[in-house]
């Protein structure tokens, strides 16, 4: 297996959390850059979350990757999506497929923007176990450098096919979903399960979880605020928990 391509790193994800809010975004992007966090998750779906992310990284645009996505069935449409996506970010480092829309339709021209020079990689996502099918044949193409999927101790389905075939092709692996929505947090453990783990928060421990996993590279929790952006952020930090911490992980989420 070659080495982790993007990772291992706490990434920022935007669904769902500020849209169009450009001082909720601003406040939880610079948290999240304070606190060391490189790389942002959006999408044209995130009913504005794109424009804001882009406004809220300002001058710090450099320091960071963009994963975004391209979302609809058109490719006029998806250039128009990515033409407003430049505007916003200056170029896109990592774009998607979202939902494998028309994959076969818009790899061509997503293909040429990358050979070209203009977007470094390419990656496809879906967040259900029933088109994880699909999915491998996406990646089975060779054309893809990333792929995106759900992943936490109560989502593992991508574990049995999808993961081992990322490792086998060197594809980069980002993970959505690491706090399964915020359902994994309804209850917390004990302090000194926390600390056998040796993280200050349940969710620390959760995206820890995903992390130690050596074929993920990046975990994209979402939030509407600054100090949890801040406290995911210290997750990307070895040491990697060990087959037992993880367990022991496993026990608390179940
Ligand atoms: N098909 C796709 O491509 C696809 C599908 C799903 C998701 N995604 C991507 O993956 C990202 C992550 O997935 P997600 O947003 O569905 O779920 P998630 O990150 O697993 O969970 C987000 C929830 O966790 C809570 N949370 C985050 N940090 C917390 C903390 N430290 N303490 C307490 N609560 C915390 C947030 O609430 P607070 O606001 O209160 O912190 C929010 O309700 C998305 O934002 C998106 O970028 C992609």
């Amino acid at each position: 297996m070659e080495e982790r391509r993007l990772g291992p790193v706490v990434g920022l994800g935007t669904w769902n959390t500020f849209g169009g809010d450009a001082a909720t975004a601003r406040g939880v992007v610079e948290a999240a850059l304070e606190a060391g966090c490189r790389l942002f998750d959006s999408s044209p779906m995130y009913a504005g979350a794109e424009r804001s992310l882009g406004a809220a990284l300002a001058s710090r645009r450099s320091e960071v990757q963009v994963a975004t996505k391209i979302w609809t069935g058109s490719v006029d449409e998806g250039r128009r999506q990515y033409e407003d996506q430049v505007a916003w970010f200056g170029r896109v480092d990592i774009e998607q497929i979202h939902n494998l829309q028309s994959w076969e339709d818009h790899l061509p021209w997503l293909e040429r923007e990358r050979d070209e020079g203009r977007i470094d990689s390419l990656g496809v996502t879906h967040y259900a176990a029933s088109r994880f099918g699909e999915l491998e044949r996406a990646l089975r193409t060779g054309r893809f450098d990333v792929v995106q999927l759900p992943l936490n101790p109560q989502e593992r389905e991508s574990e049995r096919e999808l993961l081992p075939l990322a490792a086998e092709l060197g594809v980069a692996v980002i993970v959505m979903r690491p706090l399964g929505e915020g359902s994994l947090l309804r209850r917390s453990p004990p302090a000194e399960v926390l600390e056998e783990l040796g993280v200050d928060t349940w969710p620390q421990a959760l995206l820890k979880w995903a992390l130690s996993d050596k074929r993920v590279d990046v975990v994209i929790p979402a939030t509407t605020r600054p100090e949890h952006a801040r406290a995911n952020a210290a997750a990307g930090e070895p040491p990697w928990f060990d087959a037992q911490q993880r367990e022991l992980v496993e026990r608390f989420a179940a």
